[in-house]
């Protein structure tokens, strides 16, 4: 009797903490999160008669990495994202792993019909099937293309497009267009380095180049590349993004890239040393829209896989980052890229503040008047002069992130390890560190907070953070101290309201 007391109470109990867990506590209010199940790298980026589309690496029967699908989402803001049904499924030639797609505007490929330009997505086929057979050939590129933007997607016949040669890690293709030469160039993870193909049609393709054996990172392998062009001074420079699993600054997925030059065939770079895109923990995968003219705006997986498969986040697992708009900055004699919010986030800004000349030493409470319950903003910064100091994002359940910077080690850093909960992985809750690759004498910086996120931006995008976390409450209130004292000139903080569609 005593006994089934003792389990009628723990069973009360277990009843009684489940019902005060918020539904959903986790949940990102303006990153793009699947409703359920399992998400990674995002694919096909591709904006489209007004429409950003999302296709991104999907298993749609379980919280955990499976067989990959395309899942689809569109926005007309790449901040409200609406899930669309599932763009592609495994198939007899495998599982579909990451890739890109084009607007075929010129209709190269034959699949356009009635004057109607083709969408058509590049992407890996991984046979699960030949990979147990330890063949090194059980990845080749494939392709797919739509008629009615994206909705369905008719796989081609003549699929695969481009075979293995034998090479394990073969996969990720990202096409773009190269006008000066009239076809389509593949940018392609070959293990540990990239390789260049050219196609007329999308159908046939030709080894062009390979880069990157000799230059880089290399503690992991190399996956999801890019390719695309910016512009600095007036001079054509070319950016080869390659992410790399492990083996990033701060442990764990990141992305690398490469400055130089490419001329249809070949990439040669300024430098082989690697710059890196971001240096928290949390974006992968990260690679460009296509079809957006000048502006080149970039996205990744908010994740690592190191962790990707336990972050207690239920019934989804995975968020994107905000969509970031690149560009080049000269640092002395070296050329860095920039990344900064695009500018389609300020569409959800609303309320906050402005305030000048704010001294700071023991803690300043940078939170709003009027508060703001979901600890949801953008915070834009400037300092007159670069010192010390030290962001605190908390809440009422006592967790802390620290974002900050201290001026020996010329070092931003983004600290989670009171963040909230941390223990799903023993690496998780640790502190991030970045250099500061400014030498402008102001410090300026851009913070933008979701309710599992801070993407930190940097001195216009030069040092870039993005880390998750999971905290018991929302964390509204914000603070900034500084051991050496520090005066904000300006300090603009604008509360982020989704409105749900
Ligand atoms: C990167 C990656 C890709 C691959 C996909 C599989 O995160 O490993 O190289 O195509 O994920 O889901």
């Amino acid at each position: 009797m005593k006994n089934t007391i003792s389990i009628l109470a723990t069973l009360l109990f277990v009843q009684f903490a489940n019902a005060q867990e918020v539904p959903e506590k986790y949940r990102p209010q303006f990153h793009f999160t699947p409703k359920a199940h399992w998400m990674n790298d995002p694919n096909g980026m591709v904006y489209y008669n007004g429409t950003y589309h999302l296709f991104y690496q999907y298993y749609p029967d379980a919280k955990i990495w499976g067989p990959m699908h395309w899942g689809h989402a569109t926005s007309k803001d790449m901040v409200h994202w609406n899930e669309q049904p599932i763009a592609l499924y495994p198939d007899s030639l495998g599982y579909i792993f990451s890739g890109s797609a084009v607007v075929d505007v010129n209709n190269t490929s034959g699949f356009g019909k009635d004057g109607k330009a083709p969408l058509v997505a590049i992407f890996t086929h991984h046979n699960p099937v030949l990979e147990k057979q330890n063949t090194g050939r059980h990845e080749y590129q494939s392709i797919a293309y739509s008629l009615d933007e994206g909705k369905t997607w008719t796989k081609y016949s003549g699929n695969p497009v481009l075979q293995n040669p034998g090479i394990s890690d073969f996969r990720d293709p990202k096409v773009r267009w190269y006008e000066p030469q009239k076809k389509w160039v593949m940018t392609l993870a070959t293990k540990d380095r990239i390789t260049f193909y050219s196609s007329p049609d999308l159908k046939k393709w030709t080894r062009e180049s390979e880069f990157g054996a000799d230059a880089g990172a290399h503690g992991g392998v190399w996956e999801c590349p890019d390719l695309f062009p910016l512009t600095h001074n007036g001079k054509q420079v070319w950016v080869l993004i390659v992410n790399i699993n492990p083996g990033g600054p701060n442990k764990g997925s990141a992305g690398q890239y490469f400055l130089g030059d490419f001329d249809g065939k070949t990439f040669t770079a300024y430098s082989k040393e690697t710059k890196w895109l971001d240096y928290g923990a949390d974006n992968y995968a990260a690679v460009t829209f296509s079809n957006t003219g000048d502006r080149m705006l970039l996205m990744g997986w908010m994740s690592n896989w190191q962790y990707a498969n336990q972050v207690p986040t239920d019934p989804w697992r995975s968020a994107n980052t905000i969509s970031r708009e690149l560009a080049l900055k000269a640092v002395g004699k070296e050329l860095y890229m920039t990344s900064i919010p695009a500018k389609e986030l300020n569409s959800i800004a609303t309320g906050g503040y402005a305030r000048q000349n704010v001294k700071v030493k023991s803690p300043v409470d940078l939170t709003p008047k009027e508060s703001n319950a979901s600890g949801l903003f953008r915070l834009d910064l400037q300092a007159a002069a670069v010192s010390d100091f030290e962001l605190v994002l908390s809440n009422k359940a006592g967790n802390e992130v620290l974002i900050g910077y201290n001026k020996s080690s010329n070092q931003y850093y983004i600290d989670r390890s009171k963040s909230g909960k941390t223990d799903f992985e023993a690496g998780f809750g640790q502190k991030h560190i970045a250099p500061r690759l400014s030498t402008d004498a102001k410090l300026a910086l851009t913070l933008v907070a979701d309710v599992a996120s801070v993407e930190l931006f940097a001195d216009g995008g030069l040092t870039v953070m993005t880390d998750i976390f999971f905290p018991d409450t929302p964390m509204n209130t914000l603070t900034i101290k500084s051991a050496t004292g520090i005066t904000l000139e300006d300090v603009r903080y604008k509360v982020l309201k989704p409105e749900v569609e």
